[in-house]
């Protein structure tokens, strides 16, 4: 079975041929091709919608015969057409959708909706035997989320951020520094010149609070204070530094109770993290080092399947039609707040 996946939602132009072979567990990736937009947006500041959507109008179909290409089949021997249908900016998710809802009509093969986030959760147990339910700690540059992962189509959120998520946090900081966005790479570079000579105090949000749910519009805040108030080149890492030690204190924080509150009625062996600001070193190194001393196996996608890609979108593709055996309605429209926990 070969699934073309196709990623439109933000600024990464993405396609994909994922193939599971009968009786096999995991997934091989045949080819991904997958165009990044950022140069185009980095004089806005940030992502452009109406920007982004041309872009994707204009890639699509040379990414998708470029897959193809790559991975040496025809159009004929692709078995079904999956795309995310949300959540994102609606302009790119429509040209994703009804390019994959054509390309299925065209085949007489099934298309597939996919949710974006699903395919974040999903896309490690394409090469790792990660059974449900298991917790998740969703950290993109849109999202950030507790979940509780039940089946591959049933999601608990059981905390989220109540503001900012936490590669918006990261974008934002390494702005007002005057970095181009994405600011979450930027960030993880400075800290690592961290001579630990300044301490600022940053506010750690809802740390004391028993709420599963997190905070990083104040830490944000705090942070551009100081920069505004001006700071020399050691005092820029020595912040960097500890604003990344807080973010991973606060998740590490409301990890843990979510794990705690779990514990004993579910029989949850394996915690998953993922989204783009899961390929930051730091942050996965603290995680690995958490689920040790709360005896649960440490998985993360490797991490350029961290950020946006369509092998995840190919790979949840795999997931839903192995067990619901059909494929989407072509009637639906794409869902731009789709949320995971209600699939
Ligand atoms: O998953 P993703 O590619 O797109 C969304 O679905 O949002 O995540 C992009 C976000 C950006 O905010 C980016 O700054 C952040 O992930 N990011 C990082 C790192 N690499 C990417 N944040 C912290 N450390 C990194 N190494
Ligand atoms: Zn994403």
């Amino acid at each position: 079975m070969k699934i073309l996946g196709i990623e439109t939602s933000c600024d990464e132009t993405s396609a994909s041929i994922v193939e599971k072979r009968k009786g096999r567990k995991f997934g091989k990736v045949l080819s991904e091709v997958t165009v990044s937009q950022i140069k185009k947006h980095q004089k806005f500041g940030g992502v452009v919608p109406e920007l982004a959507s041309r872009e994707h109008s204009n890639n699509i179909d040379f990414i998708v015969k470029k897959t193809l290409k790559n991975s040496n089949i025809s159009l004929s021997q692709i078995d079904a057409f999956a795309a995310t249908t949300g959540p994102g900016l609606l302009g790119g998710l429509l040209v994703g959708t009804n390019y994959a809802k054509a390309l299925a009509i065209s085949c007489n093969k099934p298309f597939l909706s996919i949710n974006h986030l699903q395919g974040h959760v999903l896309v490690p147990r394409m090469s790792k035997v990660i059974n449900f339910p298991f917790v998740c700690l969703l950290v993109s540059g849109g999202h950030c989320q507790i979940l509780l992962a039940k089946d591959y189509n049933k999601f608990k959120v059981i905390g989220e951020t109540l503001d900012d998520a936490v590669g918006e946090a990261y974008d934002k900081i390494a702005k007002i520094l005057g970095y181009d966005y994405p600011g979450g790479p930027i960030i993880e570079k400075l800290a690592l010149n961290c001579k630990g000579k300044h301490q600022f105090n940053l506010p750690k949000p809802l740390i004391k609070n028993k709420s599963k749910n997190l905070s990083f519009s104040g830490l944000k805040t705090a942070v551009r204070r100081i920069i505004e108030k001006g700071i020399n080149k050691e005092q820029k890492f020595d912040l960097a530094n500890e604003f990344q030690v807080v973010i991973c204190e606060c998740l590490i924080n409301k990890v843990e109770l979510a794990i705690n509150s779990l514990k004993g009625r579910n029989k949850i062996k394996n915690f998953v993290l993922t989204g783009g600001v899961a390929s930051n070193s730091f942050i996965r190194t603290k995680f690995k080092l958490l689920c040790k001393q709360k005896g649960l196996s440490f998985v993360a996608p490797e991490k350029k399947l961290c950020t946006d890609n369509a092998t995840m979108i190919a790979w949840a593709g795999h997931e839903i039609l192995n067990k619901r055996k059909k494929g989407s309605s072509l009637s639906l429209s794409p869902k731009p707040r789709w949320r995971l926990d209600s699939l």
